[in-house]
């Protein structure tokens, strides 16, 4: 059953991923559109790498719109030490002809979850959740008609990316992040203590760019890009490709396992803020809101990632 999703997203080399392997894979997803929001880039930046990504794939038809461009509540952090100046740092590239639509996400994503039948709508977060926690205050009503949200954010054994205790699509906006878990709407999430467990060894960077196309190059380029600060920081043998856990478990759940808790968002924490606090042990007794994943097939992801994207 094709699932109807929109993606919002904040490209960053593994948002590109992700949505090339969404775009590849239209028997599984359908892609009505991609938001931007500000996150590893300011939304400039990111809107414009959607389109670039769009193009890349053979997809200049994809709508994209812009969306927010800070956190509902803090001044915005980004992550241009990781993905570049430009967010899409390693490969050069042609600046995207394709336009941007005219609407903004917000209203692009309140509109379709209310245009379509109820649980027919999947939103995919891979960034912070700005949009998509402001579309669901200015429109309580879209909560319900949500399939699910499935979305790549926070951490429990895995602790922080950012801060000692935060992820960054949480700590980006945490005061979003808390609207959305507490939204009631089902809820998959992609921690680092999966993404991380996602790393491009440097065999799959040579299958992709062995693909002998551009869309491989490029991924090739991409990973081999933004490993850098993951080798230095956890001396981990690859570029964890976290946004892409989120188009994969559409397509093929059974790759990954979790457990259904509680998950809180901490607001006020002196040095905690923006932390996931996973109820993982089941022991705080608060009502179970997001099924969070922990483990993760990687090789049955990579063969799925690099089947799909040779099809570009
Ligand atoms: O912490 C990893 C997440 O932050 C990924 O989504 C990456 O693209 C950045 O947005
Ligand atoms: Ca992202």
């Amino acid at each position: 059953m094709t699932r109807k999703i929109i993606i919002d997203t904040d490209p960053g080399q593994d948002d590109a991923v992700a949505i090339l392997l969404a775009l590849a894979s239209p028997e599984d997803v359908e892609v009505l559109g991609i938001t931007a929001v500000a996150g590893n880039v300011p939304l400039p930046l990111t809107e414009k790498n959607a389109r670039i990504v769009c193009e890349l794939a053979g997809k200049p038809d994809t709508r994209v719109f812009a969306g927010c461009d800070a956190p509902l509540a803090r001044k915005l952090v980004t992550a241009e030490h990781v993905h570049g100046k430009t967010g899409l740092d390693g490969p050069q590239l042609a600046d995207p002809t394709m336009p941007l639509q005219p609407q903004h996400a917000v209203d692009f994503i309140i509109e379709t979850v209310r245009s379509h039948p109820e649980k027919t709508i999947t939103l995919c977060p891979l960034g912070p959740l700005t949009n998509v926690a402001t579309a669901l205050q200015r429109a309580p009503d879209i909560a319900p008609r949500l399939q699910e949200i499935v979305l790549m954010g926070g951490a429990y054994f895995e602790v922080g990316n950012i801060t000692p205790a935060a992820e960054f699509n949480i700590f980006v906006d945490p005061e979003a992040a808390d609207i959305v878990f507490r939204a009631g709407v089902p809820l998959v999430v992609m921690p680092l203590d999966v993404t991380h467990k996602a790393l491009t060894t440097a065999p799959h960077v040579q299958g992709f760019r062995d693909m002998g196309t551009e869309p491989g190059r490029m991924v090739a380029e991409w990973t081999d890009f933004f490993e850098r600060f993951d080798k230095e920081k956890y001396g981990s043998a690859g570029a964890p490709l976290h946004d892409p856990c989120v188009i994969a478990y559409l397509i093929r759940p059974e790759l990954f396992q979790g457990r259904h808790i509680n998950v809180e968002i901490e607001l006020t924490g002196t040095y905690t803020t923006g932390m996931t606090v996973a109820d993982w042990w089941r022991v705080s007794g608060r009502a179970p809101n997001a099924m969070f994943m922990g483990d993760i097939d990687a090789e049955g992801f990579f063969g799925l990632l690099t089947e799909r994207i040779a099809r570009l």
